[in-house]
């Protein structure tokens, strides 16, 4: 072994030299600090990005998948609470469990019922406190395994959107499953998604999955439509006090990082949780309550984001 004197050139070990995955693209760091301020204002819409989409939903106005970057968040909880407030207003409402590992919309929303088939051999989407829904859920006992490889995965979430009788509708929700995978990438890739609403609670650990989250949208081509803050406080049902369990203002903080909507707080509450497995989601059961008012606002700010941008196709990607 020889240490290299002053004016002597290294040698490269061809081994050791980097060579990137041809599927991944090398960004510089001083590409990514800049990035947010280069990025020219009118970026391309999902459809460039996704040539393949070729499932149009033509009759649904808003297609709009709820995701978070880790699990538990409070996903399935936030997607029947928002579909039903939106109900509550007068607009027509879908939910599609997008979650074939751990389907929760059957519990939530309180049915297991196996759908039908209508004549033209669509599947009849079943209708709970005004919400037309699909789950794999009604198709597999709740105790089942089950097991899905990619491409089953991908076929079932094709076949939810294709061959479900879904008829008109202003609103899609879709309950997608945790992280950043399979299904979302599917998903983006069979229809023209509106955009995607980002759950997270406040604390920084999620938050970091926030930011994954929304890198993936973000390559994915998807809008994000705002971010949800979830079990942002507790409100004690005695004093009214307002305590902040966790981190203060972290869904907001992150939002104006992204320089996307922040669209509101959910409270931590019994009641929230004890309502989603009753299925009877609180925004139906107590829509009088402070928790459903929490819900109903962050509907409404959603509505107004997506009215604000007019055209779908205008909506910015970041
Ligand atoms: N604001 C809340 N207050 C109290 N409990 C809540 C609240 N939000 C969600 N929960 C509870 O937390 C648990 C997880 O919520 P939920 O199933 O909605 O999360 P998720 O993000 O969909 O989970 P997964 O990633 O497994 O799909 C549930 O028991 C739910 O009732
Ligand atoms: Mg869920």
């Amino acid at each position: 072994m020889r240490f290299l004197k002053k004016g002597d050139k290294k040698k490269e070990n061809p081994d050791k030299q980097i060579k990137p995955h041809p599927d991944l693209k090398v960004i510089s760091g001083s590409e990514i600090s800049g990035k947010r301020q280069q990025r020219p204002a009118q970026q391309t819409t999902p459809q460039q990005q996704a040539p393949q989409q070729n499932i149009t939903l033509p009759n649904i106005k808003y297609k709009i998948a709820v995701a978070s970057g880790k699990g538990g968040v409070g996903k399935s909880t936030v997607a029947t609470n928002l579909a039903i407030s939106l109900a509550q207003v007068g607009a027509k409402v879908g939910l599609m469990d997008a979650d074939a590992y751990g389907p929760s919309i059957p519990t939530m929303m309180g049915i297991q019922e196996n759908p039908k088939t209508s004549p033209e051999r669509k599947l009849i989407p079943l209708v709970r406190h005004d919400i037309k829904l699909m789950s794999i859920g009604f198709m597999v006992p709740e105790e089942q395994a089950m097991i899905w490889r990619g491409p089953m995965l991908h076929s079932a979430i094709r076949q939810f959107l294709s061959d479900v009788d879904w008829g008109e509708l202003d609103y899609l929700i879709i309950d997608l499953p945790p992280g950043t995978g399979d299904v979302a990438l599917t998903l983006s890739q069979a229809i023209p998604l509106t955009g995607a609403v980002i759950v997270t609670t406040p604390q920084d650990v999620a938050l970091a999955d926030v930011r994954r989250g929304v890198a993936m949208f973000e390559r994915l081509g998807v809008p994000i439509l705002g971010i949800i803050e979830n079990m942002s406080y507790f409100r004690c049902p005695h004093c009214n006090e307002k305590t902040e369990i966790f981190k203060a203002d972290g869904g907001k903080k992150t939002s104006e990082r992204f320089g996307v909507s922040f669209l509101g707080e959910i409270p931590l509450d019994a009641e929230v949780c004890t309502a989603g497995d009753l299925g009877v989601p609180i925004v139906a059961g107590h829509p009088d309550s402070h928790q459903a008012e929490a819900f109903s606002d962050v509907a409404s700010a959603l509505d107004q984001v997506l009215k604000e941008s007019g055209d779908e196709d205008e909506l910015t990607i970041l």
